[in-house]
């Protein structure tokens, strides 16, 4: 791979260890991959953040990392193991919560915005058409390549770090023009309900795992669309999709000669009954990937006058900064709930506390029995909600 000489001098260390270190990764990257270079980014998005899932060798990295270093583009952070706020209401004990901290702390130092949120396409950090960014965090990366049209391969924490520390990133993968196209058109065959998209991701992402989906037959809004970059990304690996008349590129995609999956009512119900191992839940958990301004607003005009006459515990996950912008709609959810910020129902210590969790988030289904050790209910949030009334 071509380094500039600044590069060969940060490889020798001049720059110091923290960068050194960095350039190192993204070279060895680089390496695997057949990238010829390094180009620019504008930003990085970081996961690795949860106590939970880094530990103390995590905590270790990034300190070590950081030992000198600063990211060099606007750089967020994806969801911590606890609301920094409200983290005892949820069970977190004082360790974890002193642990979570110092790895926050150690982000911070290093410069990134600690926003701990999966959605920072809704609270900042957007990229414009055409950017080359290293994110990580696969619902957030494949919404930011279909729907921003921004450029990103599906980065690990590390890798991200790594360029986040640079501001470059290994030029192969989803960053060329010849790797961004459709690979197979999926045919949603039968009118498919918004509160079906996370499903119908799941059985997508299933089917075709790391391809690039061109789906016809479906007019999702961007809270839609959030919802099946996670599940595609968490049933295949799908960094990338798009979708006729709504996302930016698809009118660019030439689909001759292309596989044709058809995926209709049928695949919905095998991807539901396929996620569903349990019955009765003691955690309802809404709001993967993190709910947005929008999302906020339907489920309080949903709620508003109703009452909560079972006592299973709710849980409502957004971002800080979205929960601001909405305190009436929060004030509304926290007489169902609680509204917690900075973490989610998987990167969470919930099974300390909880046994069945019941979620909307075909990705969370995916992820709840492997991390959290939960039996899993599957439905929409409206039909969870409603058995709390
Ligand atoms: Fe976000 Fe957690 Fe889901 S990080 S996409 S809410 S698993």
């Amino acid at each position: 791979m071509h380094l500039t000489p600044e590069m060969e001098r940060a490889l020798a260390g001049e720059q110091g260890e923290g960068r050194r270190k960095a350039l190192e990764l993204l070279v060895a990257v680089g390496e695997i991959y057949g990238a010829k270079r390094l180009i620019p980014i504008t930003s990085a998005h970081l996961s690795g953040v949860s106590y939970k899932t880094i530990g103390d060798g995590g905590l270790e990295f990034i300190e070590d990392l950081g030992k000198g270093a600063k990211v060099s583009v606007p750089t967020t952070l994806n969801p911590a193991g606890m609301d920094r706020e409200r983290w005892r209401e949820m069970g977190v004990t004082e360790r974890f919560a002193e642990m979570q901290n110092r790895i926050i702390d150690a982000y911070s130092a290093l410069g990134v915005v600690t926003g701990c949120t999966c959605t920072p396409y809704i609270t900042g950090n957007s990229p414009a058409r055409g950017d080359h960014i290293a994110w990580a965090e696969s619902s957030a990366l494949s919404y930011a390549n279909s729907v921003l049209d921004a450029r990103t391969n599906r980065e690990g924490g590390p890798g991200a770090l790594a360029a986040s520390i640079l501001g470059m990133t290994p030029e192969y993968g989803l960053h060329l023009d010849e790797n961004r196209k459709a690979t197979v058109i999926i045919d949603v065959t039968e009118g498919i309900e918004a509160s079906d998209l996370s499903l119908l991701g799941h059985a997508v992402g299933a089917k075709v795992g790391s391809a690039i989906p061109y789906f016809r037959g479906i007019r999702p809004d961007s809270n839609g669309l959030k919802s099946m970059a996670a599940a595609m990304a968490a049933s295949g690996s799908v960094a990338m999709f798009h979708v006729e008349g709504v996302t930016p590129s698809a009118k660019e995609q030439d689909l001759a000669g292309l596989e044709k999956v058809a995926v209709g009512k049928d695949d919905i119900v095998h991807s539901r009954e396929c996620l569903m191992s349990g019955s009765e839940p003691d955690l309802i958990a809404i709001g993967c990937p993190h709910l947005s301004q929008m999302e906020m607003k339907t489920l309080a005009s949903f709620l508003d006058g109703k009452r909560k006459r079972v006592d299973t515990e709710v849980w409502f996950c957004t971002s800080r900064t979205v929960r601001t912008w909405c305190p009436k709609e929060a004030a509304v959810l926290e007489k169902f709930g609680k509204v917690l910020c900075d973490t989610c129902m998987i990167v969470a210590p919930i099974e300390s506390k909880h046994r069945c969790t019941a979620t909307d988030s075909a990705k969370a289904c995916a992820y709840l029995p492997g991390l959290c050790g939960q039996q899993v209910v599957c439905g929409s949030w409206k039909s969870l909600l409603e058995g709390v009334l």
